[in-house]
């Protein structure tokens, strides 16, 4: 188990030798505004489709940072990573501000399906060839320790957010390979898991083997941040949204720069934001952005018996229930899979078609699909997280590449980084460090960034339409416009939005999305609204005016 968990709240100490850094820097909350308890709808703002978490939560109304401040650390994005470092930090006693450029849990944590597993979606075969037998122990280990870590912070700060501990079925199709089962089985096993093989997944249709990973968990993700986000504010840390950092310089003390001019000082700085914002290419030479897609499908009560489960397809399918709360006799089945690299796919809403035929034909008791929603899944090239200190600096530190598996990986990165800024030694330091350089995965790197690379050619296509008349109301098309790409939207109405279609982290040209309404980076999954405002980073600036770009060229 890692050393991590819950200090008793007291003196904070200094996260690096003092000899070094000096003494703790002061926190002085009067410099900003403070937050009122109003509470708000979720707002998610990265994308145009609805998650079932959104509906019936309301999280606290926090305001804009309006002043320049210094504190103990500041995170940078309030997901579950950001939020899970900055709860376990207070609970040591570090004055600790959270900043979000959006609203509160408003990226890719609102798009989750929330498993909570111990079995690694990329198998512990491909682990223990590419991190040895004890990394994937170590592996095993972080991602057990993360659920047992939600499940007691589920009841010390008593949550009610559906948590619950159940089984996990990773199963074959009929026709599947069981040599792949069995591998998987005595690696898992190897790795410090109990999975049991069984000759079929308890499911309602038929299956080939599977293994049954007990003590697995799901929960309902954003009323167990509401109560995360609660707990932190209960021990004076602060959270700011509509608050984009747009530089962050290491040093101590880090000063992170917002767009409105203001200035924070911390001793750390957690960089939580999804993809990194502060990083121009490590590691995005290091993960591939996919788009995943997910049903929500209203069935009997307890027609499906309660658990997860993943198949062994490529992509695969993950599936689970979920309560509906104020409905009687029925249930969510939520489906997951489709995924596909991100911007490189010209019809996503095929995907949520594709979906729905396979779960139609595997669940005859579908009433209706109350939701569609797509997230994206950032998948490193050997299939863990980056957590820690950010590659170069001192006392930034990040977390990335959630690979599928983010409840889990953003909860490992809550005890990690705690550790890391505690100076404490952490036994997961170096399997998951961002600087980290893994051999078996050279592979996989060179085939991904050979990809990227073959993005750029998209410079020399025609566009995806002749002209902006071509392009339907609620549509989107990148057309050419004296050999300049520009990224073309039209509202329902008419009315035209008209943005280069040069992406601004490293140039590649954005793809549209139909199913989200969004413009998606091919190369590095940057995503930007119809208004030219970042969604996802690594991009920090808005897509520039078709105008501007024109001007700039002449
Ligand atoms: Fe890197 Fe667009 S995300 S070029």
């Amino acid at each position: 188990m890692s050393p991590s968990g819950h200090g008793a709240p007291g003196a904070w100490a200094p996260s690096h030798p003092p000899d070094r850094t000096g003494t703790n820097i002061p926190y002085n909350p009067g410099h900003f505004s403070r937050q009122n308890s109003i509470l708000s709808i979720v707002d998610l703002d990265s994308g145009t489709t609805r998650p079932l978490w959104i509906d019936g939560v309301e999280l606290p109304s926090v305001g804009t940072l309006q002043d320049s401040i210094v504190t103990d650390v500041c995170v940078v994005g309030a997901g579950i990573a950001g939020l899970t470092t900055a709860y376990l930090l207070s609970r040591e006693g570090a004055k600790v501000v959270v900043i979000d450029d959006g609203p509160l849990c408003g990226g890719e944590t609102g798009r989750t399906t929330a498993h909570l597993s111990n079995e690694i979606d990329d198998s512990y075969q491909e682990l223990e060839s590419l991190h040895g037998p004890e990394g994937a122990k170590l592996a095993a280990e972080s991602h057990t320790a993360a659920i047992a870590l939600i499940e007691r912070i589920v009841q010390e700060e008593q949550i009610d957010c559906d948590f619950v501990r159940l089984d996990g079925y990773l199963f074959n199709s009929v026709d599947g390979d069981d040599a792949y089962i069995d591998k998987e089985f005595q690696a898992a096993w190897r790795a410090g898991l109990n999975p049991e093989r069984l000759p079929h997944a308890p499911l309602p249709f038929p299956t080939g083997a599977c293994l049954r990973f007990p003590n697995q968990g799901k929960f309902h993700i954003l009323r167990y941040l509401r109560g995360v986000i609660a707990a932190i504010q209960r021990r004076g840390g602060e959270l700011f949204t509509s608050t984009k950092a747009v530089d962050v310089c290491d040093g101590f003390p880090v000063q992170v720069r917002t767009e409105h001019g203001y200035t924070i000082e911390a001793g750390s700085v957690v960089i939580t934001t999804n993809s990194p914002v502060n990083n121009l290419f490590v590691p995005h030479t290091k993960q591939m952005a996919y788009r995943t897609y997910v049903l929500g499908a209203r069935v009997p009560q307890g027609s499906i018996q309660d658990a997860l489960y993943w198949d062994t397809l490529d992509p695969y399918h993950y599936l689970r229930t979920q309560r509906l709360s104020g409905e009687t006799g029925w249930e969510l089945l939520i489906v997951g899979g489709e995924d596909h690299k991100t911007g490189q796919e010209d019809n996503p809403n095929a995907h949520f078609r594709a979906l729905e035929e396979w779960t139609r034909e595997r669940f005859t008791q579908i009433k209706d699909i109350a939701y569609r929603w797509s997230g994206q899944v950032l998948e490193p090239d050997d299939y863990l997280a980056f957590i820690g200190r950010n590659p170069g600096d001192q006392n930034i530190y990040i977390a990335t590449g959630d690979s599928g598996m983010g409840m889990t990986h953003g909860t490992i990165a809550g005890m990690l980084i705690n550790d890391l800024i505690r100076g404490r030694e952490n036994p997961w330091a170096k399997l998951y460090d961002p600087s980290r350089k893994t051999l078996g995965a050279l592979g996989e790197w060179t085939r991904e960034n050979l990809n990227v690379a073959a993005q750029y050619v998209k410079w020399l296509s025609r566009g995806d339409a002749e002209s902006p008349q071509a392009i339907a109301p609620g549509e989107g098309a990148v057309i050419r416009e004296g050999g300049k790409p520009i990224a073309c939207y039209r509202e329902p109405d008419g009315r035209l939005h008209r943005y280069s279609a040069v992406c601004t982290h490293l140039g590649c040209i954005v793809s549209w999305n139909a199913a989200e309404k969004t413009w998606d980076c091919p190369c590095h999954g940057s995503r930007f609204a119809i208004d030219g405002h970042v969604l996802n980073g690594p991009a920090i600036a808005p897509l520039k005016s078709a105008e501007q770009d024109t001007k700039r060229a002449a």
